[in-house]
């Protein structure tokens, strides 16, 4: 199974939901891959945003070594699931599909449900991180089911 997280610049939420993601799943004992991207190319090249940083490493998660890239059309073929952070990140990863197979991956991580951008409110770190791991545990039950 390959999983693709996706924000806007990949440096706060997506890298939070790829370090949370790949944590739950080798804690599972899966070989499942998870990895991330944004649909924005700021910030390509670079180590998630401090804050998201620091935050994973008080909940024991190192995300330091990841590095910033943009979604690009070859990522429906090469993941399973997409799953994007907000309505916009699915507006813009949806106008990049072009069959209904490729339209099919994408989901929003959380139904019917934005995870807030935290990029311009420092407090909003904790609670994305909260909220991501929530998530995650959930998706990694229903993907199990799914598999079965
Ligand atoms: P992300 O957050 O999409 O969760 O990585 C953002 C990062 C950077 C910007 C916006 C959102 N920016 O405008 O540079």
């Amino acid at each position: 199974m390959k999983i693709l997280m996706v924000c806007l610049g990949n440096i706060c939420r997506s890298p939070l939901a790829q370090g949370i993601m790949q944590q739950q799943v080798t804690a599972k004992d899966l070989d499942w891959e998870v990895d991330s991207a944004g649909t924005a190319g700021y910030h390509i090249g670079k180590s998630p945003d401090h804050r998201s940083i620091a935050v994973a490493k008080k909940h024991g998660i190192d995300i330091s070594s990841q590095r910033a890239r943009q979604f690009k059309i070859a990522d429906f073929e090469s993941f399973d699931h997409i799953y994007v952070m907000d309505e916009q990140n699915y507006e813009d990863v949806m106008m990049m599909a072009s069959t209904d197979q490729e339209k099919a991956k994408v989901r929003l991580f959380i139904p019917e449900r934005n995870v807030i951008d935290p990029y311009y409110d420092n407090s909003l770190f904790e609670p994305v991180f909260q909220t991501i791991t929530t998530q995650c545990a959930k998706l990694l039950t229903d993907l199990k089911n799914e598999n079965r």
